[in-house]
């Protein structure tokens, strides 16, 4: 019997049609599919703009050009997440400065920002880790001390947060990747800015097409980041089935809530209230994540620790000055969250089969 995998993107007679008619259509660039899954997939979210690019770690970059931040700025981020919500602060030459997550939620802890802000402070990245929805009370607060607010949202395509306003649509500007194990996938690389600030949606639009107007003179600096036209006609189809697939993710989540919750030795991931979780991941905290992780492989499981070594620890940043530092929450957690497969294709019987695996370990 075949592994269950952590994710299993989607792939149909549909998409392979929008691919086969792109490319025949000999529009391969800047064309009309990527600007309409801006178009789309910003409407979707409630943003005013969305420009596909290369990835969601150029989407990071990119926001943090649009939003003018560079040298002698400081950028707030969460050290539990992927390393490029860090690494993009680095590359437009501002300073990275880590901040301990919430204990139930596992997003950015508001009251550790407070206490890491200083007047050099210009944005914070909020991650919506594995589709939770970052605090509600960040936009205030970021508004109240003149902070811009980066939404990484590269596992959120779909997450809502309390106030019913949508991933993309929070913060000045959000981040997604489509990554193929995303929620939302693009048949290869991808990610997109999007903004709901009217101001920045011509500037965003040049960013990845070397700064150019739409007279294609150059007006600011920016380099080829474009998505490919076929990209975009994939990422259009997937879109009209995200509202099902993410149906999907959250009665599987269910599932496992019924399930797994109450077991000793093993915590399930709570949901922030009055938000909709977007499920990238269905993370358990295991005492012993390693019994864990073998059992399920017995069984024919994939999992896998998010994130073993958080970011600031890494050896890209063992010239930072809180290279050592302990986050309380981080460090108790890092390396025993363990994900297990949660992805939309899943059919009943493979997350039976994951609920059984699950429940072998823990009454052996
Ligand atoms: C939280 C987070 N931020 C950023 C990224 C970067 O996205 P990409 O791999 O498309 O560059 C990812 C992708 O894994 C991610 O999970």
């Amino acid at each position: 019997m075949q592994n269950i995998p952590m994710a299993r993107p989607t792939w149909d007679d549909e998409m392979l049609a929008a691919a086969v008619r792109t490319l025949n259509s000999r529009h391969w660039v800047k064309g009309p599919e990527g600007q309409a899954f801006g178009q789309e997939f910003a409407a979707m979210c409630g943003a005013h703009g969305g420009t596909p690019c290369q990835s969601g770690s150029v989407a990071l970059w990119g926001a943090l050009n649009l939003l003018d931040i560079g040298p002698g700025d400081e950028v707030l981020v969460p050290s539990l997440t992927y390393i490029s919500t860090a690494t993009c602060v680095n590359l437009v030459g501002a300073t990275p400065v880590f901040v301990d997550v919430e204990p139930e939620y596992w997003c950015v802890d508001l009251g550790a920002l407070e206490k890491a802000r200083t007047p050099r402070t210009k944005a914070v990245i909020a991650v919506h880790l594995f589709g939770q929805m970052s605090d509600d009370r960040l936009p205030a607060w970021c508004k109240s001390h003149n902070i811009a607010y980066i939404e990484d949202a590269a596992q959120a395509h779909g997450a809502v947060s309390a106030n019913g306003t949508m991933a993309g649509a929070v913060g000045d500007v959000a981040c997604f990747s489509f990554f193929p194990s995303k929620n939302l996938a693009v048949g290869g690389e991808g990610g997109m800015m999007m903004t709901h600030r009217v101001d920045l949606v011509a500037r965003m639009n040049a960013l990845v097409n070397n700064g150019r107007d739409a007279r294609l003179e150059a007006q600011s600096l920016g380099s080829n980041f474009r998505m490919s036209e076929v990209s975009a006609a994939i990422g259009r189809v997937q879109l009209t089935h995200l509202p099902s697939w993410l149906e999907r993710r959250r009665a599987i989540a269910q599932r496992y809530h019924q399930a797994f919750d109450g077991i000793r030795g093993l915590t399930t991931p709570s949901v922030r209230p009055g938000t909709k979780h977007a499920w990238h991941q269905y993370c358990l905290v295991a005492e012993d994540p390693d019994g864990l992780q073998k059992t399920l492989e017995r069984h024919g499981v994939d999992s896998r620790i998010y994130y073993s070594t958080p970011c600031h620890r890494q050896n890209v940043y063992n010239q930072h000055p809180q290279h050592n530092e302990s986050f309380p929450v981080t460090d108790d957690i890092a390396h025993r969250l363990v994900a297990i497969p949660v992805f939309h294709e899943m059919t009943d019987d493979e997350v039976a089969r994951v609920v059984d695996a699950v429940l072998a370990f823990a009454q052996p």
